[in-house]
C-alpha cells in the first residue's frame, strides 16, 4: 500500500516534471498566472488531503509540487541492495538528477526569490556531513576533471544565487542520496574494495555547475574523504547523453511532434490562457512576455523555499495561479504518455546511455572491467525520457535530486546467471519495465534476468518501429 501510494506520489511529481520540462526545454510556452497565496495555504490544503485509498488519485497540484520539491526529511528510505539471500552485487550505476535550483528565468519586473546559495552547516536543511564536504571541495583543485569541467565551482558560493544554481538545499539532497547509497553498497555489500582506485568509478556530469556540484555532493558521502587522485570526472556534452551516437533524424522528428502536442494542448486551456492574462496584468507585462518568462520555474522555486509569491501595486501572484498552471502541466503529461509519441522520442534518445550501461555490465560480469561503480549526473530532461523508454509510464516527473539506479546481480552457484534491478527514487521498479513486466516473480528466478534487459536494449525496444537496430531506426520514416 505504501509503496503503491508513494508511486502515486511519482507519477504526479513525474507529470509535473514534465510539464515544467516541456515548458523550461520545448517551447518556454507556459505563461504563469500570478500567484499569491502564502506557504500556510498550500500547507493546510496538503493536509486536508488524505485521499482515500481505494479511489484513484485526485491529482492535487499542491501534494504533486510538494513531491517535486523533495524536500530533504528523515523519513527517506530506499530499498537499493536488496536481493534474495547470497546474491552477488557485480556492479551499480547511477543516474540522477541535480538537487534544488534557483530558477532559469525571472518573472519580468518583480523580485526575484531571496535565497542565499553560500553553504551554512548551522542553516536548515542541514546535513551532518555538510561541513566536511565544504572543506574537502576547497582542497580539490588537484581533482581531475575533463578541462570544461574544471572551470566550474566545485561547490555554491554566492549569497545572492546565481540563475540556476545549485542551493544549499540541493547539496544536501545529494548529501542524503550518497549516504543512502553508501549504507547499502559499500557497507552491507562492499561493492569497492578498500583499496578502491579509478579505474574502480565512472562519472560523467553535464557541463553546469549545477550537475557537477550535485555529482561531488553525492560521491563525496558515498567515499567520504575520497582522494582527489582517484576520481576522475568526464564532461557529457548531450542533456541526453548520447556521447558519439547522437545523430539520429527521427528522434528530432519525433521531438519536433511532441512539441507540436504540447502547443496544442496548451492553446486549447482557456483556463490557463486567462491566468496568464491575469498574471501579466499584476506583472503589468504584455501577456506573452509573460508567459515567455516560464513563470511556474520561478514560482515553483518560492513554493520550495517557502517564499510568498512576489507581488506588485496591482496584486498579488496566487496559489489559485500556481494551481492552474501546475495542474496544466500534470494533465499535459498525462497526455503525453497516452499518446506515444514522446515514448518514441525517448527510446530513441536514451538507447545509446542504456546501450552503455548494458555494455558495462557485460564486461563487469566477464571479468573485462572493474568499473564497479558508474554515476551520470545530469538533468530532468535526461531522466523523464529514461523513465519513459523503460516503459515506466506511472513513473513521476523526476524531481529535484531524482534518481536511478540499474545494480547488476549473480546468482549464488551459477556465475552465468545473471539479473538486473531498476530503483526510482529508492523503489523498485523492475516488474513495470516493459523488457519485465511478464516475468513472473513466483518463477524459479526471484529477479529479473539480465537477459530481458540486453534483449530489450540490443533490439526489442525498435520493434515499435520496425527495426532491429538503432541505425535503421533513427532513419526509418514513420507514414
Ligand atoms: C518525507 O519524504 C518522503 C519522500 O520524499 C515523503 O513521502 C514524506 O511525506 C516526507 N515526510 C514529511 C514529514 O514531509
Ligand atoms: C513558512 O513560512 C511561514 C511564514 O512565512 C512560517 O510560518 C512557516 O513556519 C514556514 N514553514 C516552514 C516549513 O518553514
Ligand atoms: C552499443 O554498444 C556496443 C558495444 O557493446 C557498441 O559497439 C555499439 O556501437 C553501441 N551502439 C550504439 C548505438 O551506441
Ligand atoms: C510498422 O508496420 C506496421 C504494419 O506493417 C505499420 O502499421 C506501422 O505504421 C509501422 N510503424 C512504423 C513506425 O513504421
Amino acid at each position: 500500500m505504501v509503496a503503491q501510494n508513494r508511486f502515486f506520489f511519482l507519477l504526479a511529481v513525474a507529470a509535473v516534471l514534465a510539464i515544467l520540462s516541456l515548458s523550461l526545454q520545448f517551447l518556454h510556452l507556459i505563461p504563469t498566472p500570478p500567484l499569491r497565496e502564502d506557504r500556510q495555504n498550500a500547507k493546510s490544503r496538503k493536509r486536508i488531503m488524505p485521499v482515500p485509498h481505494t479511489e484513484p488519485p485526485v491529482i492535487d497540484p499542491v501534494y504533486e509540487a510538494y513531491a517535486y520539491c523533495n524536500i530533504p526529511n528523515n523519513t527517506e528510505r530506499g530499498v537499493e541492495g536488496h536481493s534474495p539471500p547470497d546474491y552477488k552485487l557485480l556492479s551499480v550505476q547511477v543516474m540522477i538528477r541535480h538537487g534544488d535550483r534557483y530558477p532559469l528565468y525571472a518573472i519580468p519586473k518583480t523580485k526575484k526569490p531571496a535565497i542565499d546559495c553560500t553553504l551554512v552547516p548551522s542553516r536548515k536543511p542541514s546535513h551532518p556531513q555538510l561541513a566536511a564536504f565544504l572543506s574537502h571541495m576547497s582542497k580539490g583543485s588537484k581533482g581531475r576533471m575533463d578541462s570544461i569541467l574544471s572551470g566550474l565551482p566545485r561547490f555554491p558560493s554566492h549569497s545572492v544565487c546565481e540563475m540556476g544554481e545549485l542551493t544549499q538545499t540541493g547539496v544536501v539532497q545529494h548529501l542524503r542520496n550518497g549516504q543512502l547509497l553508501r549504507d547499502t553498497y559499500i557497507k552491507k555489500h562492499t561493492l569497492l574494495p578498500d583499496s578502491w582506485t579509478s579505474k574502480h568509478l565512472y562519472i560523467e556530469s553535464t557541463g553546469k555547475s549545477r550537475t557537477l556540484q550535485s555529482g561531488l555532493a553525492l560521491l563525496y558521502s558515498l567515499l567520504p574523504g575520497f582522494d582527489w587522485q582517484k576520481i576522475y570526472i568526464r564532461h557529457q556534452w548531450s542533456s541526453i547523453f548520447c556521447s558519439s551516437s547522437c545523430d539520429c533524424p527521427m528522434r528530432n522528428h519525433y521531438l519536433e511532434e511532441e512539441q507540436r502536442r504540447q502547443y496544442s494542448l496548451r492553446v486549447k486551456n482557456s483556463l490557463l490562457e486567462q491566468t496568464y492574462v491575469d498574471m501579466a496584468k499584476i506583472v503589468g507585462v504584455p501577456t506573452r512576455q509573460l508567459r515567455a518568462s516560464n513563470p511556474i520555474d520561478s514560482l515553483l522555486c518560492h513554493f520550495c523555499h517557502n517564499i510568498s509569491f512576489p507581488c506588485t501595486q496591482k496584486g498579488c501572484i496566487g496559489l489559485e495561479h500556481f494551481n492552474v498552471i501546475k495542474s496544466h502541466q500534470l494533465g499535459d503529461e498525462k497526455e503525453r504518455h497516452e499518446t506515444k509519441v514522446y515514448y518514441r522520442y525517448s527510446l530513441l534518445a536514451t538507447h545509446p546511455i542504456l546501450n552503455q550501461t548494458v555494455t558495462r555490465m557485460q564486461r563487469i560480469a566477464e571479468g573485462r572491467s572493474e568499473e564497479v561503480f558508474a554515476l551520470f549526473s545530469a538533468h530532468d530532461v535526461t531522466v523523464a525520457p529514461l523513465l519513459a523508454a523503460l516503459g515506466l509510464s506511472e513513473a513521476r516527473f523526476p524531481r529535484f535530486a531524482a534518481r536511478i539506479v540499474f545494480e547488476l546481480w549473480q546468482a549464488p552457484k551459477d556465475k552465468k546467471s545473471l539479473f538486473v534491478r531498476v530503483l526510482y527514487n529508492g523503489e523498485d521498479v523492475t516488474f513495470q519495465t516493459s523488457f519485465c513486466q511478464k516475468h513472473s516473480r513466483r518463477s524459479s528466478q526471484p529477479l529479473c534476468p539480465f537477459q530481458n534487459f540486453m534483449n530489450f536494449v540490443k533490439k526489442d525496444m525498435f520493434a515499435i518501429f520496425n527495426s532491429t537496430n538503432y541505425y535503421d531506426a533513427c532513419r526509418r520514416r514513420a507514414f
